[in-house]
């Protein structure tokens, strides 16, 4: 017969479970007062990163009723509109809300300019994003954070700002722009995340630039690898502020957008990394036929690769002060392979090879995306523009065909035959 084994000095069930709950609270309240725990920031900055500076991490703070900033001592703090609340605009003003609320520099309150509109339901958007903080129509099943209000008054939007969000899809920033002069605070600072440029007689104008010559302010940018859908659900994800010549502005812009699940990294190049922006849609396309025409992976790898090529020559020859690194940040070759793989770009252009191009790029739109924008379509025109103004068309010839084969003069097939037709041309750069 085994002998029973020894028994432990006996602990009666109460006393044990008292252990244990003691032991849990020591581990509860050491994790979280360890500051590079309490996020998982912490093991995000563990990656590799050519980061030049990186903002402090936003704490998870739930939005309160008694706002915590009041107790902080008298300083100016800044106050942030967003102007602009499509698909990205919503997901910038919900990312700006929750640091605003825990960032003692800036009040908590959001505004978001919106474009008014009547919903079926008869009812105003902006009522139903005030009572509901959700955009409904652009962003569907998403908590914006409560202290975002949604203004359909542009003028009475910003003239308490100090720091305007510039989001809207390009072709409606030169109305914006003309009638926000004369309306704005003197010490304003803005940013613009649009992607896109106008082009006038003198050349292009790249839409930062169209707000800091007509509003007379310093104007940065905001671009990346940022599919709106994706980083509304906290999916990790990296952006690129591009600056001129204020450290501290960017910095300051850094800290109101970081987020453990958006980590931005600031460049001093404002036109390298918007027009890595603006140019990838036009690359979008082109994938987008390459899709559409099931042409295969390494067809559509060409096409990045050449598309890449041609967003550095042309930025390069428009600036001269583009600098290479900046292509290899979240706004170029990455921002390059998510628009490429899953923007509405490429969606719509694949939908269009697949008809033959017998559907027009308008009435796709109006079909596909309800209400949303299309930027490469009218991007490639501008840059054709742009090209066979300066006699550079035989240098872009993925550019030049893109816009070709959008108006109908050239069928999808084209995006792959100059190249096999012209192997040997080079770009200067
Ligand atoms: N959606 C994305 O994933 C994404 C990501 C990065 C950057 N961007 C850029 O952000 C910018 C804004 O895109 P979005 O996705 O927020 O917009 P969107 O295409 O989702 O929505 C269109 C917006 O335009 C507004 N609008 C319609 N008519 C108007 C008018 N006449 N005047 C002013 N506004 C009008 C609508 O109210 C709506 O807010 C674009 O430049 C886009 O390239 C978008
Ligand atoms: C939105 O909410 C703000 C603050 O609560 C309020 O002042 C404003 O009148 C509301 N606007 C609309 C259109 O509901
Ligand atoms: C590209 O590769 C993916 C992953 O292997 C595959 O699912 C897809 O079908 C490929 N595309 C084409 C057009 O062959």
């Amino acid at each position: 017969m085994p002998s029973p084994s020894p028994s432990p000095p006996s602990l009666s069930p109460l006393t044990l479970t008292a252990y244990i709950y003691i032991l849990l609270l020591y581990i509860y309240i050491y994790i979280y007062s360890t500051p590079p725990f309490y996020s998982g920031y912490f093991f995000l900055s563990l990656l590799p990163s050519s980061s030049s500076f990186m903002a402090p991490p936003a704490q998870e703070v739930q939005p309160s009723s008694t706002p915590i900033n009041d107790e902080q001592p008298p300083f100016s703090k800044s106050r942030v509109t967003v102007i602009g609340s499509g698909n990205w605009g919503s997901v910038a003003s919900k990312l700006i809300a929750s640091n605003t609320l825990t960032l003692p520099s800036f009040h908590d309150e959001v505004r978001m300019w919106v474009f008014e509109e009547t919903l079926p339901s008869g009812e105003k958007l902006t009522e139903v994003i005030n009572r509901t903080n959700e955009n409904v129509k652009y962003l569907p099943g998403i908590k914006l954070g409560r202290n975002v209000v949604a203004d359909p008054d542009l003028e009475n939007a910003v003239k308490d700002a100090n720091m305007l969000v510039f989001v809207t899809p390009h072709q409606f920033m030169e109305g914006i722009c003309r009638s926000l002069v004369g309306k704005v605070r003197e010490d304003v600072e803005a940013i613009s995340l649009i992607k896109g440029m106008e082009v006038k007689m003198e050349g292009p104008c790249m839409i930062s630039t169209l707000i800091s010559q007509q509003l007379g302010l310093n104007c940065c940018v905001l671009m990346g690898a940022n599919i709106a859908n994706e980083i509304a659900v906290e999916k990790f994800s990296e952006a690129t502020v591009g600056y001129k010549g204020n450290r501290e502005i960017a910095e300051k812009w850094v800290q109101l957008f970081n987020t453990p699940y958006f980590m931005v990294t600031a460049v001093q190049d404002v036109e390298g990394v918007e027009l890595c922006g603006t140019l990838k849609n036009v690359v979008a396309i082109a994938a987008g036929f390459v899709d559409g025409l099931e042409m295969g992976n390494n067809t559509k790898a060409a096409i990045m690769r050449i598309g890449l090529r041609e967003m550095k020559a042309f930025s390069k020859l428009l600036f001269s002060s583009v600098k290479d690194s900046t292509f290899f940040e979240s706004c170029g070759v990455a921002d390059l392979i998510t628009t490429c793989l899953g923007g509405r770009n490429r969606k719509v252009a694949e939908a269009f090879a697949k008809n033959g191009g017998k559907r027009s790029f308008d009435e796709l739109e109006a079909e596909m995306l309800r209400g949303q924008k299309l930027q490469g379509v009218s991007t490639a025109k501008e840059l054709y523009e742009v090209l066979s103004h300066r006699g550079w068309l035989e240098l872009f010839p993925l550019f030049a065909t893109v816009h070709e084969i959008c108006i109908g003069r050239l069928p999808p097939s084209a995006i792959v035959e100059h190249f096999g037709r012209k192997p040997k041309f080079t770009l200067p750069i």
